[in-house]
């Protein structure tokens, strides 16, 4: 029997329906609007398709939404500048500075330029510390909503074995970092570890995240098992271009206990849990309560 396919779309709509309403209340009970500045430098088209769809959904979400596009030349100096006002404006609760920057941009620094309150990617190098502390920081939004995707199929994910495929910054490491802090027991492989298949086949959750097209197949996969998959990659099939994850979804879903798809899984879920984010810094700025099952 073939795996339950997780509904990554509708998912991603029930939050940011409960992100409207917990916006709805902030503005009727205590005046305030949440405010998201997403900062664009250059013009890659990828980047600017991201931009657009995160400012409709804000503004869907009854957010604020403040983009600051920036030419392809402008300056660290310049940048640093614009993220300063950034961080002193207070109608302005979360910052998002689309990654990839130009390479003459040192990303390790405009990101931890970011007010660690605000810096609603979870990537400021405290956020970091906090979560691999399991202090109460920003989490970085692809993983947290794998893990609000795992806790809503499993209930509890404490003792299980949870196999993390990649080690970015962005999502492996972070992602290995929430599932130890629900209890999993946690490996972490990636392209250099030996014999993957053997470690992903003891997997009770397998989480992708390694950008190569296709390259878990059914035979890595223990019977039963929830396989998450974080790949977005293009590839050229039967020569018309298609999107793929790192998931060979044709011979993991018979074998799978339950599957995201690529797409309609992972991905509706990043930008829901960016709006839940920065929802999430607004109460923290204003010091009231937090919304229930948005957070780590
Ligand atoms: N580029 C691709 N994904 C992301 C993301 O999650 N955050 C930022 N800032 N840039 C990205």
């Amino acid at each position: 029997m073939a795996g339950q396919v997780i509904d990554g779309k509708a998912f991603a709509a029930a939050v940011r329906a409960r992100v409207a309403q917990g916006v709805a209340r902030l503005r009727e009970e205590h005046g305030v609007v949440p405010g998201l500045a997403v900062v664009l430098v250059g013009e890659d088209p990828a980047s600017e398709v991201y931009v657009r769809n995160k400012g409709v959904q804000t503004v869907e979400a009854g957010m604020a939404s403040f983009e600051h596009k920036l030419s392809a030349e402008t300056s660290q100096a310049d940048l640093l500048a614009l993220i300063a006002r950034l961080n002193a404006d207070r109608s302005v609760h979360g910052i998002l500075v689309q990654l990839p920057l130009p390479a003459h941009l040192n990303a390790d620094l405009v990101i931890n330029t970011i007010d660690p309150a605000k810096d609603v990617d979870g990537f400021h190098i405290l956020n970091v510390g906090r979560l691999g502390t399991g202090q109460k920081a920003m989490v970085p939004c692809t993983p947290l909503g794998c893990l609000m995707m795992l806790r809503d199929h499993h209930g509890s994910l404490a003792g299980m074995h949870a196999v993390v495929v990649g080690r970015s910054n962005i999502v492996g490491k972070p992602m290995a970092q929430l599932l130890l802090g629900d209890s999993c027991t946690v490996t972490i492989a990636h392209s250099r570890t030996k014999d993957l298949a053997s470690i992903c086949r003891g997997a009770d959750i397998l989480v992708a995240a390694v950008g190569r097209a296709e390259m878990i197949t059914g035979d890595m996969v223990k019977p039963g098992a929830t396989v998450i998959d974080v790949g977005i990659n293009r590839v050229e099939r039967d020569g018309k271009a298609r999107l793929v994850g790192d998931v060979d979804f044709a011979s993991v879903s018979p074998v799978a206990g339950a599957i995201t798809p690529v797409p309609g899984g992972v991905g509706p879920m990043t930008i829901a849990c960016l709006l839940a984010n920065t929802l999430t810094a607004c109460c923290r700025a204003h010091g009231l309560p937090e919304p229930e099952g948005l957070t780590a």
